[in-house]
């Protein structure tokens, strides 16, 4: 577990929300800020504090956060049946996810069934009643959208400890640290500040921004645009014009783009909660005659290969990470709760990635 220190933000008040602390396989600290984009630096906006700010960075370390004592126990063995319920398998980041939790279960040897759920909530439902027949020791669950509280709390109910990952439910049809044991997720929120921040930086505090919304009701769509939303209103000049849903996916970034751009052809920026959907208006821009990285700067999240690249390139101006790794975590976490007790919420950390940092961090990307 590496801790680390949060940069401040001098003067300004983008307040630390809830909880951080715990980090997985990602590592090294942000850069400085700026870098990115094409050309000088725009001159900051004389109203905008976030475009002379540093980096926000991650958030504070958790504090009070109380043990889970009420889920179902786990006995403490050499190895264990595990199940892992995928949402979906159509972009890298949940590729490397799941990579990341089945090269976790084959070092440990452990027996790891894993079902994909395609993107689809029904099937994602039916997926874990199908697993809990199986009566797996443990479950992890990477939910679709908050709304799947009713069946995660079934499997409690059948006696299996659960284990969220990276999304999380809404806490009154699932009770953390009864329902399910713990939730190990990014801190959304915070992501969405320091997206709000880059933006700064690309435009000087100057934009006529198109959000791109990922998958409705899923905890990173609400709070990547909650902390994005509120930390703008800092800057008068950076307003969103428009913002719609684009399902997480690059075609459907491109899509929505290219439809946003028509309806909104003076838009200067775009905040894309994830790297597909940037990438995919990437594609937009460049199909409506315009110079992505230049007449109209992008900022997203997540820190994919092929986002890196784009950075690299000037395209992108920044992708914060959202890092997807999450076996090794995953299963430290279900050892400890079979040795003792874990929080009901574990925060991990992540990097950012601008101009500065991207070219040396492509080939390890997902
Ligand atoms: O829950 C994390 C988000 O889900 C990632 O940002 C996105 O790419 C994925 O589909």
């Amino acid at each position: 577990m590496q801790l680390r220190t949060r940069a401040m933000l001098a003067g300004v008040a983008v307040a630390a929300l809830g909880l951080a602390g715990c980090s997985n396989d990602a590592a090294p600290s942000a850069p400085a800020a700026g870098g990115g984009g094409a050309g000088a630096p725009p001159a900051a906006a004389a109203n905008c504090p976030l475009a002379s700010a540093p980096d926000p960075g991650n958030s504070a370390p958790p504090t009070g956060v109380p043990m889970a004592s009420g889920a179902p126990k786990l006995e403490a063995k050499p190895t264990y049946k595990v199940a892992f319920s995928q949402n979906a398998s159509n972009n890298p980041w949940r590729l490397a996810e799941t990579a990341s939790m089945q090269d976790e279960a084959t070092k440990l040897g452990y027996q790891l069934t894993v079902t994909d759920a395609n993107n689809d909530q029904s099937k994602q439902i039916q997926d874990i009643k199908g697993l809990i027949a199986q009566k797996p020791d443990a479950m992890f669950v990477a939910p679709i959208t908050e709304q799947l509280g009713n069946v995660v709390a079934e499997a409690a109910g059948a006696g299996i400890p659960v284990f969220l990952l990276d999304r999380n439910v809404d806490p009154a049809a699932a009770k953390p640290g009864e329902d399910f044991v713990t939730v190990i997720v990014s801190d959304f929120v915070q992501q969405g500040k320091r997206a709000a921040w880059a933006m700064a930086q690309a435009t000087g505090g100057n934009a006529t921004i198109i959000e791109l919304e990922g998958t409705t009701g899923s905890s990173p769509a609400i709070d990547r645009k909650k902390g994005f939303d509120e930390t703008i209103t800092q800057c008068p000049g950076l307003q969103v014009v428009v913002s719609q849903s684009a399902d997480f996916t690059r075609a459907d970034g491109q899509e929505v783009t290219e439809t946003l751009l028509q309806s909104h052809p003076d838009a200067t920026a775009v905040y894309a909660h994830n790297d597909e959907m940037a990438l995919g208006a990437i594609a937009a821009i460049r199909a409506a005659g315009k110079v992505p990285g230049q007449d109209i700067k992008v900022v997203s999240i997540d820190g994919s290969r092929d986002a890196l690249t784009a950075v690299d390139a000037g395209d992108l101006y920044t992708s914060v990470e959202s890092n997807p790794r999450f076996g090794p975590k995953a299963f430290e976490t279900m050892k400890q709760y079979a040795e003792g007790q874990v929080p009901v919420k574990l925060v991990l950390e992540d990097r950012l990635f601008n101009k500065a940092n991207a070219a040396q961090n492509i080939e390890s990307a997902y």
